[in-house]
């Protein structure tokens, strides 16, 4: 097992930092008008997001950064002065995307040399791609690593002033970007981050790599800023870390994720709470009645099986076993007979047999699911699994991924019924495309179309589900 040094700061040095990169903001707005002022039009930045929720969630922190040195938000790469890529890194067809994307980025850039590319996120923790991108993509300005997100305004002041290439890379998290400001997609719904990095080594992946150990928030710190983002009209939250049913372990004063979610719940103006991502091997019984006993509490959980044979568990080493795995689930039923439970499957692990496979195929149609993310198993390098022998032939890997799909579906389509003519709440997220429509989200994390306008968006609206469309609703609010 590699072994990082964590280094993080005491409470005090987090402040005095957290001061200095607010300097730098401010510094960071003086340059940002100069040149504008020069260029006579403002400047315009943007920030395209890869992967998870932390990563969307780091985003809303780069844009809020921009945002507070007087940049606009763009939408368009192609007009932007600075844009920054936020990359992931979890399998081979994120890193490739994002390697495409910069093509496209180096032709618009020949066009308008003044334009600023950035990267960051989880790829940049990895050596051998930032010596590629240092190499092969001359026109990157600025790299930086998921570790370095708190020095982002100084960052940004070098940049823009040194004109000339900063590459930034530390290897475990010295300080937290808590107190950075942050530019919210959604004005009624944050993330909040609990904890960072994983200690759990599961064979096949990369994140503990390149998000370093686990590291919790202090619950007073996570609670105060709920209690901010309720006072600026959120209504929903959701908890976010690699690992959430470990939180608090390695606290000074240790606290359960359950004892925290409870906290969460107390506070007034938030309505709903999710949390996301949550390792059935600390899926504690004090979790369950947690949610159980909490109507605030959304009944749906991502709980990642990843496969349904117990061999392949133990060689992802992932501290389960499909009986135990499905002892959660009936227990989280019996707790919550309506919850919806979702997950993760790969597909074409080393050594998967056929048999292996139908276990997972098996596991799906009893566990019942209303969706699942699936995923062609993607050789990392760096991980044991990209060691292992017996790395399933393509044509087989794919054969089984649309069995599976085709499994997937037949679950989601039968769960996601099991609501129609009843009436939920709905948060209403936005404007449908068809005039007259609004989309929403239940609990469940189920979506439905619904007939409203703009004046409901942010707003929990009771909605008769009207008729289930395989993965989704239409509905009717109820008057
Ligand atoms: N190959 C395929 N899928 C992976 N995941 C993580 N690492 C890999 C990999 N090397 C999937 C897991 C995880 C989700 C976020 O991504 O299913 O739960
Ligand atoms: Fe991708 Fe994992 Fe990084 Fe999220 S934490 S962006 S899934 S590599």
């Amino acid at each position: 097992m590699e072994k990082y040094k964590i280094e993080l700061k005491s409470e005090e040095d987090q402040q005095a930092e957290a001061a200095r990169q607010l300097a730098f903001i401010e510094e960071a707005g003086k340059i940002v008008s100069e040149i504008s002022e020069s260029l006579g039009r403002p400047l315009y930045s943007t920030v395209v997001t890869f992967g998870c929720q932390m990563n969307a969630r780091d985003s809303e922190k780069i844009r809020g950064i921009f945002a507070a040195a007087g940049f606009q938000d763009t939408q368009s790469e192609d007009d932007a002065d600075f844009v920054i890529y936020n990359t992931c890194t979890v399998r081979e067809n994120a890193d490739q995307h994002v390697y495409g994307r910069l093509g496209h980025l180096n032709s618009v850039k020949r066009k308008r040399p003044g334009m600023i590319i950035g990267l960051c996120g989880c790829m940049m923790q990895e050596p051998h791609i930032v010596e590629k991108i240092r190499k092969s993509y001359s026109f990157v300005d600025l790299i930086f690593g998921t570790h370095n997100l708190y020095e982002f305004p100084e960052l940004l002041v070098r940049t823009m002033r040194e004109k000339k290439r900063i590459i930034e890379v530390l290897e475990a998290t010295p300080y937290l970007p808590e107190s950075l400001p942050a530019e919210r997609k959604y004005p009624f719904k944050s993330g909040v981050n609990i904890m960072y990095g994983c200690n759990n080594f599961c064979t096949y992946c990369i994140v503990p790599y390149v998000r370093g150990r686990e590291i919790s928030r202090r619950p007073e710190d996570i609670l105060d800023e709920c209690r901010r983002l309720a006072a600026d009209g959120v209504r929903e939250i959701m908890l976010l870390g690699q690992n959430v049913n470990s939180y608090g372990k390695t606290l000074d004063v240790p606290v359960s994720f359950a004892k925290l979610l409870g906290e969460v719940c107390k506070i007034d103006g938030i309505d709903r709470v999710r949390f996301m991502t949550s390792h059935p091997k600390d899926l504690s019984d004090e979790l369950i009645e947690a949610m159980a006993s909490n109507p605030k509490v959304c009944r749906h959980l991502h709980l990642p099986v990843q496969s349904g044979s117990d061999r392949i568990l133990k060689q992802m080493n992932r501290h389960y076993d499909r009986a135990h795995y499905m002892d959660l689930v009936r227990k989280l039923r019996e707790a919550m007979p309506d919850i919806s439970l979702t997950t993760d499957i790969i597909v074409g692990f080393p050594g998967e047999t056929e048999e292996d496979f139908r276990d997972t195929l098996s596991i799906v149609r009893e566990a019942g699911y209303d969706s699942a993310f699936t995923f062609i198993y993607s050789k990392r390098t760096g991980t044991p699994a990209a060691k292992m022998a017996d790395q399933v032939p393509e044509d087989v890997v794919h054969d089984r991924f649309d069995r599976l799909l085709e499994e997937v579906k037949i679950s989601a389509e039968k769960m996601c019924a099991r609501f129609e003519g009843q009436v939920m709440d709905v948060l209403v997220e936005e404007k449908n495309k068809k005039p007259g429509l609004v989309t929403g989200r239940i609990g469940h994390n189920l979506v439905v179309h619904l007939t409203g306008d703009e004046s409901m968006i942010g707003k929990l609206v009771p909605v008769r589900l009207l008729e289930c469309k395989g993965f989704y609703y239409i509905g009717e609010p109820e008057r």
